[in-house]
């Protein structure tokens, strides 16, 4: 350091849907200084389903740890902490005694447990669920692909009925491993994504452990995101307190520093999500939001809440037009291309190859392209790729509007706290609620696409702020881990290091936004009922 203070870092282990990666913070101003990534096999052993090796990500993470500090030079006793941020709700079930996996993981955006849905439903009060956990029933919960691979996979339903099978997400598989196989924990992010979590209590709830039908004995302990879970007990950071965890885009929200009632940030990767915080209030969504813990600093410190729209395909969508279809070589052609015509030639993109997610939760949904004549190109089904995004983030954010204002939870002004998220509501023809959302902050891959952030801000109505570090993910991650270990003190020390990149804002006129959303609905109602 500067002033001839000994340098501290704090780790992130970042381990995406696609890769995994690991970066070293530096505590002083909050940048990146090292880090490796590595990309995963991605197994798609029938059509809607997704797994992944679990060994596999351990073996990534382990070694994007060794890369990161060798290739930073880094030495190791300069790092304080480590924290995980992981994609949430796939699920890993392994045996305690050999620590191998008894099968692949299921991926969080995997449809195979659709009849197992069903089923649940057919015998659950899905209200009930809602009240306890926030969460509707469906084929996205680990709760729920447990229960499938119970059913399905006798080695798991053995080893589950022997007591010596331990569930986890996969930030309870990386915990346990990296940790010398001591610590079967979450954090409550991720176990609010299980179906099995009471939302206010934040520990398992007996009613729906029960009506999911999973034994309570293989759960993981739930802990808060800013506390010592262990010690790392291999790779070259063993000995270095595990200190964080929170999942993956949760922590975004925290990298983003959304820390007061109303602030809001969409992260743009395999799918988008957007997250809105509501304080110290559960707000139960009428929208097809997802009701969700935000963060829970410590295990002495409140639990925070959020609001949730979990859009399954986003990035997913490019990756789609790059792997299936050909129409680009790189992700990075895809921004100038979309450029090269002024509009999408009235083509629809409705990519809803896992069903729609939030705020529609249509399982029957799959992807759809209307419009299309012999005037169409591949430059505007790249263009309307990018519009779908920015079309479901739109939705999701008038579905936030009106959770927002159904709950109260602003305040009669709706202004928000001291320079918070909300704005006024304006008199809008397009009976626009997301004008309670007074700007947007993103991240992730996508979030580089200037096109695309500006189609954005045009569909929201709403100012796009782009942030300098746009790591968010594992910053969020690192913080709370440097939290835990005393290296950062407050939310305010890291609000303060926030900076702005660009900005985009909204320029198109009331009457257009109203139109491009009319045919987006059209195309939507188009893809719905596919799977009977
Ligand atoms: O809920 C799934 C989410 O956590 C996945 O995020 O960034 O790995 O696509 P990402």
């Amino acid at each position: 350091a500067a002033d001839g203070a000994p340098r501290q870092l704090v780790g992130a282990l970042d381990q995406g849907t696609t890769s995994t990666r690991f970066i070293l913070f530096d505590v002083a101003t909050g940048s990146p200084v090292a880090s490796h990534q590595m990309t995963h096999k991605q197994h798609y052993p029938h059509p809607g389903w997704v797994e992944h090796d679990p060994m596999e990500i351990l073996d990534c993470a382990e070694q994007c740890i060794d890369e990161a500090v060798a290739l930073g030079g880094v030495d190791p006793a300069s790092v304080k902490a480590v924290g995980i941020t992981n994609q949430r709700e796939t699920t890993v079930v392994w045996d305690k005694e050999t620590g191998k996996p008894l099968c692949h993981a299921i991926v969080w955006l995997d449809t195979r447990t659709r009849s197992t849905c069903e089923f649940l439903k057919q015998r659950i009060d899905v209200d009930r669920v809602r009240e306890l956990c926030g969460l509707p029933v469906s084929t996205y919960f680990s709760g729920v692909k447990l229960r499938w691979l119970m059913d399905n996979r006798p080695a798991v339903k053995e080893a589950l009925d022997a007591g010596t099978a331990l569930f986890g997400t996969i930030d309870t598989w990386l915990v346990w491993n990296l940790s010398g196989r001591v610590t079967h924990a979450t954090d409550v992010t991720n176990a609010g994504r299980t179906m099995l979590m009471d939302i206010r209590k934040m520990d398992w709830n007996d009613e729906l452990v029960e009506a999911v039908g999973v034994p309570r004995s293989c759960l993981p302990t739930i802990r808060s995101c800013a506390e010592v879970y262990g010690k790392m007990a291999g790779t070259v950071l063993a000995g270095v307190p595990i200190s964080g965890v929170v999942g993956d885009q949760q922590a975004a929200l925290v990298g983003q520093s959304c820390f007061r009632v109303g602030e809001a940030k969409a992260t743009y990767g395999t799918g988008c999500f957007l997250i809105v915080n509501t304080g110290d209030t559960p707000v139960f969504s009428s929208q097809g939001l997802l009701t969700t813990p935000a963060y829970q600093l410590g295990p002495d410190a409140p639990p925070v809440y959020a609001l949730e729209g979990s859009i399954a395909i986003a990035g997913a969508a490019i990756s789609w037009l790059k792997d299936n279809l050909h129409l680009i070589h790189t992700a990075a052609e895809v921004e100038a291309l979309a450029a090269s015509v002024p509009d999408a030639g009235d083509v629809y993109f409705v990519p809803a190859f896992s069903g729609l997610f939030a705020p529609r939760w249509r399982q029957d949904a799959r992807g759809t392209i209307v419009g299309l004549t012999q005037y169409t190109t591949a430059a505007h089904i790249v263009r309307a790729t990018l519009e779908a995004i920015a079309f479901q983030v739109m939705e999701v954010l008038r579905a936030v509007g009106g959770d927002l204002l159904e709950s109260g939870v602003l305040g009669a002004s709706a202004g928000g706290q001291d320079g918070g998220g909300a704005a006024e509501a304006t008199d809008d023809a397009v009976n626009d609620t997301t004008s309670f959302i007074r700007e947007v902050r993103v991240d992730g891959g996508a979030s580089v696409n200037n096109l695309l952030m500006q189609m954005q801000a045009d569909l929201v109505g709403a100012p796009v702020l782009r942030p300098a570090v746009v790591e968010t993910t594992a910053l969020g991650a690192a913080f709370a881990a440097g939290l835990a270990v005393g290296v950062f003190d407050s939310p305010e020390s890291l609000r303060e290091k926030w900076t702005l990149d660009r900005r985009f804002q909204p320029e198109l006129s009331v009457a257009q936004r109203a139109h491009r959303i009319g045919k987006w609905e059209k195309a939507v109602q188009r893809s719905l009922g596919w799977i009977e």
